[in-house]
């Protein structure tokens, strides 16, 4: 998704009766306030989300919109689909036409699915550098052993893209059953890596998306992003 960012100055043009020269005018006159604060520099900058607002009137409020979705199994990762109920299908917001999915479950896996507007947001929690947690809990077909942490904690090599996958933390629950985390997304990676000791994934949920928890959340629901959720990719 792009994000589209204009020099305040231009943006004014573009948007009032006022000119690019107006603009000094208008910020020494205190005129004009960008996110509620008077602006003071022709050279802000209005980025797709800043609220703009010039003598009392708003030119511009498109507020970023941050969900969170606890996923069926069953409910397919699109906002579009024939056959299947979306996870669009799920959400219940004015703006929803306006969601992407950060980071799809497969069909049979349950659990948080996160849905924004802001194409920024999304990208930084999808960057492997990030280094954000995505935690699953699984159950598997044969018994777990010891070997699987140091395995998963090494990397296995996926031959098709030529990758080792980072290293990732497993936490064995039981014998049939663990909790994994990882820092990347690649595809069916948690089946595939299970599918390194030819150890069936029977069941698969996503319990967390660094200190975003499903927790409270029951299945088929969702609901806002807290600011505290929101700001997931800072300070950790
Ligand atoms: N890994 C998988 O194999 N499936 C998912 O849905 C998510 C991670």
């Amino acid at each position: 998704m792009k994000s589209r960012t204009s020099r305040l100055d231009r943006f004014i043009s573009q948007n009032s009766d006022f000119s690019m020269a107006d603009t000094r005018l208008l910020i020494a006159q205190k005129r004009i306030l960008l996110d509620g604060s008077v602006a003071h520099s022709i050279q802000q900058s209005v980025t797709e989300f800043t609220r703009v607002v010039l003598d009392g009137r708003c030119l511009k409020d498109n507020q970023p919109v941050y969900i969170m979705l606890n996923k069926p199994r069953g409910v397919v990762s699109a906002t579009r689909d024939t056959r299947h109920t979306t996870v669009l299908d799920l959400v219940q917001h004015p703006r929803k036409s306006e969601l992407h999915i950060v980071g799809r479950l497969d069909l049979n896996t349950t659990g948080l699915v996160l849905l924004t507007n802001n194409g920024a947001w999304s990208r930084n929690i999808s960057l492997p550098e990030t280094k954000l947690e995505k935690t699953y809990e699984v159950t598997l077909s044969k018994p777990l052993t010891e070997e699987y942490v140091a395995v998963f904690r090494e990397g296995i090599y996926f031959g098709y893209e030529g990758i080792t996958t980072k290293p990732a933390r497993l936490e064995i629950l039981s014998d049939y059953t663990a909790r994994l985390s990882l820092t990347e997304g690649k595809y069916h990676q948690v089946k595939r890596m299970f599918g390194f000791f030819q150890n069936e994934v029977l069941s698969l949920h996503r319990v967390s998306v660094g200190r975003i928890s499903l927790e409270g959340l029951d299945e088929g629901l969702c609901r806002e992003l807290t600011a505290k959720e929101i700001a997931v990719n800072e300070n950790r």
